[in-house]
């Protein structure tokens, strides 16, 4: 089906199997204009059965290989590096209302690694430079509890988030990035329907896609197989995870998220990010899933198939969302990230 941008004319041709995963309405960011495209189907694509986890083509793994990949994939869980400290004993100080900021102070500054982009985003935050808080304390005693969470969460995140992933053409940064602009539209999401769930899902935004760090190495020794299925059948990362290993990054990141204990309920929203049908009730994984998908269309820190991605409608209906909205959060998300990447 070929589609025209409203807004700037450009045309593209958006391939079937995408179309059958639109129920009624989709909304999709222009590439070229980042302007919002509206899509109206009048085939339910509810009648279409959701894409299968277990392999279907020649690509796919065999039985046996299958089993040598569950084995590889334990093995990579295990040898990924834990999450900074500072951050779950951060949080535990926090939640304990009678939080000393000296106890914080401690805390970060145990960790140069965390401290000094914890410092930069403080300064930032205040002052608009990079430069103007020198000190821990004095960040800490300036900086709201919220901020001062966001803050840690941040400079933690960056340190397992950064890397290059080579199987899914992301350079290093990309998938903080992404993952940054998911996280400002969880928070943004949340609060408009939920306020009490804007922090756990920036949380959870931010961590979402943390299944990439360990399916990246299994998506590069079989990139030929990924090439065709991504490049030339113009089908998503995620298909092809599902087609190709039998396995996808929400199932693995759910694994990550439990070993660098990130909250149960945050990991069962990431778990789901890419699953519309069993999201009707988990509010937080409707957030995460619309965010995703509006940070991957505005082109933040994606592959070449964020075109691909698009808010399922179920989602935008629960979500209270209008197309519109989601070209505003798109700009918006862009300002954060470029914003937070000055600290980096
Ligand atoms: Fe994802």
């Amino acid at each position: 089906m070929i589609i025209s941008c409203p807004h700037c004319r450009k045309r593209y041709n958006i391939p079937e199997d995408v179309l059958q995963k639109i129920s009624e309405k989709a909304v999709f960011a222009c590439p070229a204009c980042k302007g919002s495209i509206h899509l109206s189907m009048t085939v339910q694509a509810a009648a279409a059965p959701p894409p299968a986890p277990a392999p279907a083509s020649s690509a796919a793994q065999s039985p046996s290989e299958g089993a040598t990949l569950k084995d590889r994939l334990t093995q990579a869980l295990n040898s990924l590096p834990a999450m900074p400290q500072a951050l779950e004993q951060a949080r535990g100080l926090m939640a304990d209302n009678r939080m000393r900021p000296a106890d914080m102070v401690k805390i970060l500054e145990q960790d140069p690694s965390v401290a000094a982009p914890f410092l930069r985003l403080a300064s930032m935050s205040l002052y608009g430079d990079t430069q103007s808080i020198s000190s821990i304390q004095q960040a800490v005693g300036t900086l709201g509890m919220k901020t001062l969470n966001e803050f840690i969460t941040l400079a933690c995140a960056a340190q397992v988030l950064g890397r290059e992933l080579k199987g899914y053409g992301l350079q290093a940064g990309d998938l903080f990035k992404h993952s940054l602009a998911a996280a400002y539209c969880s928070r943004a999401l949340a609060a408009r329907k939920s306020p009490d769930l804007a922090e756990e899902a920036f949380s959870a935004g931010l961590f979402h896609d943390c299944g990439k760090l360990i399916l990246d190495s299994f998506v590069e020794e079989r990139r030929e197989a990924f090439s065709a299925f991504v490049y030339e059948q113009k089908k998503s990362f995620l298909d092809a995870e599902r087609e190709i290993l039998g396995f996808d990054h929400p199932q693995v990141a759910a694994d990550v998220c439990v070993k660098w204990r990130i909250p149960k309920r945050q990991v069962v929203a990431i778990a789901l990010h890419h699953t519309p049908s069993r999201f009707v009730h988990n509010e937080l994984a409707a957030v995460i899933h619309a965010a995703d998908a509006t940070s991957m269309m505005s082109g933040i820190g994606s592959g070449l198939d964020g075109l691909l991605y698009s808010v399922d409608e179920k989602a935008m209906e629960f979500l209270n969302l209008e197309g519109d909205c989601i070209g505003v959060l798109m700009a918006d998300a862009a300002g954060y990230v470029k914003r937070v990447m000055a600290c980096f």
